[in-house]
């Protein structure tokens, strides 16, 4: 393999753009060789707002993977392409990089571990909160014994919708807000803790007239659940779409010597008062006008860009990600999102019984 690893991004909206500014940022080991979206415009769009010059275009990902000289294939598609995509170029010989959640089913995530597997090439899974700059430096002083024994996690993804219209239905989404947002804090703590949670108990809006305000949405708008570790210790997990002000990443670590409250978005060292308002303050943000915390490096700070860096080493290496970021973990996430689901509809207490 050349010095390079050479890139297939399929999916040039949102989190393509996410990856592509992580790709610009190691152009050292990365070369974006071709970009793929039903939506031309969109791949034309992408590229100029990195500059990118010399790359091919597709508006069909199978053509895209047969057609173009690429070490990996980096999956920016709804959650319900995931498995396809990945699927067909492990099939062409490709590594993957996947988006969360994995995939729309455990059955689909299950056949994309095997089918990397079978290939004898990675599947990466790109959880970024495992690369969060302020989440690793935390972790070290954890690590130091900072906050002595930890006991208890709180973590939560929440914000007041999603902008993708393939997440209003459990068919093309996987369901609502916890596998869509709640995914990050589930595969967060599953990674601390080395997948060895031992019961779960959780609750839900029920989906559609059922919602507290996203009633047009078929999954649910709201979810938290409690998960017990086999250190017995304890995570309280939440996600949900009813929160206004912009996205909130927030975890606590208590521990019985202190506690650790880390803020993803809304630390950032501006403090802004705008009459006219901003151009951008943080994700999800609905008005930049009064005070306001205008993100500095917001891709860097939620971890993208550290991620995509990681991704290229590890396959300059032939080597698979960390723990968090290998397809398996992304697997084990969507189970537990899929349990915590079960747990809220039957109104019941899930043992592990793997553990
Ligand atoms: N890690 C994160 O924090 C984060 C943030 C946002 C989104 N995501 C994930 O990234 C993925 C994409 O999300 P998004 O918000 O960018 O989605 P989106 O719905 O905004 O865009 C998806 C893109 O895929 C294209 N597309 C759809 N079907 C296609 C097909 N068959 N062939 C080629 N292109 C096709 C669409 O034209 C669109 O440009 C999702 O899985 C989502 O969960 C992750």
């Amino acid at each position: 393999m050349s010095k390079k690893v050479k890139v297939l991004i399929i999916g040039a909206a949102f989190s393509g753009d996410l990856h592509m500014d992580g790709y610009s940022r190691c152009r050292d080991i990365a070369e974006v060789v071709a970009i793929c979206d039903k939506d031309l415009s969109r791949v034309k769009a992408l590229a100029e707002r990195y500059g990118l010059k010399d790359y091919a275009a597709y508006d069909d990902y199978k053509k895209a993977i047969d057609e173009v000289d690429c070490d990996v294939v980096d999956i920016c598609l709804p959650n319900f392409l995931h498995h396809d995509v990945a699927v067909y170029a492990f099939k062409k010989g490709r590594h993957v990089i996947s988006e969360k959640p994995l995939a729309t089913t455990v059955e689909d995530a299950e056949d994309m571990v095997n089918a990397a597997k079978a290939a004898g090439k990675k599947l990466y899974y790109a959880e970024d909160w495992v690369m969060a700059p302020a989440i690793n430096k935390a972790l070290q002083f954890v690590e130091e014994g900072a906050i002595g024994k930890p006991l208890y996690i709180r973590a939560r993804e929440c914000h007041s919708g999603s902008h993708s219209p393939f997440a209003q239905t459990i068919k093309y989404c996987g369901g609502g807000c916890m596998v869509h947002l709640g995914i990050h804090p589930i595969a967060f703590v599953l990674g601390l803790k080395n997948n060895k949670w031992t019961e779960l108990v959780a609750m839900t809006s029920g989906g559609g007239e059922n919602n507290l305000l996203h009633r047009k949405m078929e999954g649910e708008d709201w979810s938290a659940c409690i998960i017990r570790f086999e250190d017995g210790t304890f995570a309280l997990l939440e996600a949900n779409y009813v929160t206004v002000g912009g996205m909130e990443d927030v975890i606590d670590i208590y521990g019985d010597k202190g506690c650790m409250h880390i803020d993803l978005t809304f630390s950032s060292p501006i403090k802004c008062f705008s009459i006219p308002g901003l151009s951008y303050t943080v994700e999800k943000a609905e008005i930049t006008t009064g005070w306001s915390r205008p993100a500095v490096d917001e891709k860097f700070n939620l971890g993208y860009v550290n991620e995509i860096r990681h991704f290229m080493e590890c396959i300059l290496k032939d080597e698979d990600a960390m723990v968090g970021l290998r397809g398996i973990d992304g697997y084990e996430a969507l189970k537990v999102a899929n349990l915590i689901y079960k747990s809220a509809r039957e109104g019941i207490r899930i043992v592990n019984e793997k553990k």
